[in-house]
């Protein structure tokens, strides 16, 4: 069976749930202890203008689609940048990389060092695209998106970005992060 809407996959769903019935769930202790050992790249969501720029370390961040160029940023809605795309409309998106100082910058956008605000901004050089969110001069790479939609997730909202242009450095190794530690790429990029 070939299922190609979302109201059919929907009707899917619900006729699966009342076969197998609601399991409880697991606990969020037990998921983020399983979750953690998932490795993903350290990336740093921007978004706003200036005084009103604001930013957070993120790992939940994945390709969506080619046609139109797309990704996904899992974002908690009590984060600051949260409000600063859904202010602005866009958002950037900039891989971190290893070998340059980064995991220093992944922990001050993740709040441990006490910065919050602008003020995460003031020890990098930082420019602009398209959207005039914030790009990371010295990102391995950078995907500058317009946001095209905000869905509920819980604790956090499934931005969906547009990327309207993109950034990268070919000699710079993206930082990844993988049970609270973070590691450099295992291969560097063909250049
Ligand atoms: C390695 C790492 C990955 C993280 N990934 C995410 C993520 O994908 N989504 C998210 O909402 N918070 C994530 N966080 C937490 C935020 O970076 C942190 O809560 C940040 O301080 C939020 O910004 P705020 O203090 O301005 O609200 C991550 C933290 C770390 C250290």
């Amino acid at each position: 069976m070939k299922i190609d809407t979302v109201p059919a996959l929907t009707a899917v769903c619900a006729a699966a749930a009342s076969e197998i019935g609601s399991p409880p769930r697991v606990g969020a202790a037990e998921f983020r202890a399983a979750m953690r050992h998932m490795g993903a790249s350290v990336t740093v969501v921007t978004a706003g203008q200036g005084a009103k720029r604001r930013g957070m370390t993120a790992t939940a961040v994945c390709s969506l689609s080619a046609e139109p160029p797309a990704l996904i940023a899992c974002v908690n809605k009590q984060s600051a940048c949260h409000d600063a795309v859904l202010r602005s409309g866009a958002f950037a998106v900039n891989l971190l990389a290893s070998a340059a100082g980064h995991e220093h910058l992944a922990e001050r956008f993740a709040g441990q060092h006490g910065v919050h605000g602008p003020a995460r901004f003031r020890d990098d050089e930082w420019m602009e695209l398209a959207t005039g969110a914030p790009v990371l001069r010295a990102a391995a790479v950078a995907f500058d998106c317009m946001l095209h939609d905000a869905l509920d997730g819980g604790t956090h909202s499934i931005l969906i970005g547009h990327v309207v242009a993109t950034r990268s450095d070919p000699d710079r190794v993206t930082l990844l992060y993988r049970a609270g530690a973070y590691s450099t790429s295992p291969r560097t990029p063909a250049a």
